[in-house]
């Protein structure tokens, strides 16, 4: 077991933490999207890196169970949470800020369509990460590598979309009235009170 984390993880390896995102800033859902972002980059990061080193040929060790336990659990519990406060506060705000604008317009469709391939591979990778942590082969191992590793590429560059088209646009587009109405969206999301 000694042996195989010394060949995972090299001597910087740390584990996978995600920072909770501070309430206040559902003030500023833009800032508050481009932070969840940072979080999506780690868990991907991560993934790639594991399925790079053949991490999901074979039982987990502690530590790398405790990053698959976190990648999991923003998978299936925050994920969603995310893409729904872009398909349903930031892209519709924003089309109805540059209404007209046919570029912006098909680059929110582009992303729309890739949010719900999102949603047709998790359940592969999720059923995947499920197995894992309970001490199972992962049944279809080769779909669920597959899976992960079009999840990760397609994400990288989803992420990039985002934070370079879309949030500038948003930031210099929307209106105190749209923030304030995503940002309560999201709050509504999470089942939190938006902050005062
Ligand atoms: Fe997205
Ligand atoms: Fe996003």
């Amino acid at each position: 077991m000694g042996e195989k984390l010394k060949n995972c993880h090299g001597d910087d390896w740390e584990p996978l933490v995600l920072e909770p995102i501070p309430e206040n800033l559902l003030r500023e859902p833009i800032e508050y999207i481009f932070a969840d972002h940072y979080r999506l980059r780690q868990v991907i990061a991560t993934m790639d890196r594991y399925l790079t080193a053949g991490i999901f040929a074979m039982p987990l060790a502690d530590d790398t169970t405790a990053d698959v336990r976190v990648i999991q659990a923003y998978l299936c519990d925050e994920l969603g949470l995310h893409i729904t406060d872009e398909d349903e506060g930031l892209f519709p705000a924003l089309l109805q800020q540059c209404r007209g604008d046919r570029d912006t317009k098909n680059i929110l469709t582009t992303l729309q369509q890739e949010h719900e391939e999102d949603f047709a591979l998790l359940p592969i990778i999720t059923n995947g990460f499920a197995a894992l942590l309970a001490d199972k082969v992962v049944s279809q191992r080769e779909l669920f590598e597959t899976s992960v590793a079009r999840f990760v590429n397609t994400q990288r560059r989803h992420i990039i979309w985002e934070n370079n088209i879309v949030l500038p646009l948003a930031r210099r587009y929307l209106e105190a009235k749209d923030m304030e109405s995503i940002g309560r969206g999201m709050a509504a999301r999470r089942s939190i009170d938006y902050p005062g």
